[in-house]
């Protein structure tokens, strides 16, 4: 099967050493950096913001990709843009508008991704499918790493991946929430293109990232 991209979330990351953490995936050779920011408020936790994102910046030239957990959404789009985000992600529950926040995201020159929960079904893309970038199938409820991956995200992975094909739509699926080397191969077979993983890329610490990054890719 193809091989993904891996994007480590650094949620799992020392966070009292995020700069070398970064750099240390970055030289693993993952793909992305996924960044978690939760508001304690859309979600019952409390992470990171457009400083620490602008901080992180000069230490890796990789995208930066940003899953942003805060609601309301809108005033955060500049500050993240601004701070040096590649691709900024949003959930649809998050916002009024979800039409035109995807507008301020690509206006701003970065990509745009809705976000489904495991609740959210596909159908919420059939009006903003040609107005995105990625579409991020969650396979946890947002708010924490370390959960256990839920099945049924699969079927959606696929019909996803129909949607895209069917239309012709250059859209990425990214997959976040659970994903080992095991739920990583399922991903692939659904049809991700893009793999987030916090646990199953920092176990280990920093010694084990790249075969950690290699095992998700499938190459182990
Ligand atoms: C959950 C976050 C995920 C999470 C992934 O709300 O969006 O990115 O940190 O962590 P693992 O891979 O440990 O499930
Ligand atoms: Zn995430």
């Amino acid at each position: 099967s193809r091989s993904p991209l891996i994007s480590p979330s650094i949620l799992s990351a020392d966070f009292a050493r995020l700069g070398e953490e970064v750099r240390a995936i970055d030289e693993a050779g993952c793909d992305w950096i996924h960044v978690d920011v939760m508001d304690g408020h859309y979600v019952p936790n409390l992470t990171i913001g457009p400083a620490v994102v602008k901080a992180l910046r000069p230490h890796s030239e990789k995208p930066f990709d940003v899953h942003l957990m805060v609601s309301p959404v809108d005033n955060w789009i500049e500050p993240f843009t601004g701070a040096g985000a590649d691709i900024i992600t949003i959930h649809p529950e998050a916002g009024a508008h979800v039409h035109r926040t995807i507008q301020a995201i690509r206006s701003a020159g970065c990509k745009a991704g809705i976000s489904l929960n495991p609740g959210t079904p596909a159908k919420m893309l059939d009006y903003l499918i040609e107005e995105i970038d990625l579409v991020l199938v969650m396979s946890v409820n947002p708010g924490f790493g370390g959960q256990s991956f839920i099945t049924s995200q699969l079927k959606k992975i696929e019909a996803v991946r129909r949607m895209i094909d069917k239309g012709g739509h250059e859209v990425l699926i990214e997959v976040d929430g659970g994903v080992n080397a095991d739920t990583a191969r399922q991903c692939v077979d659904a049809g991700a293109d893009v793999l987030v993983a916090g646990s199953a890329t920092f176990e280990g610490g920093a010694e084990r990232y790249g075969e950690n990054i290699a095992a998700l890719r499938g190459e182990r």
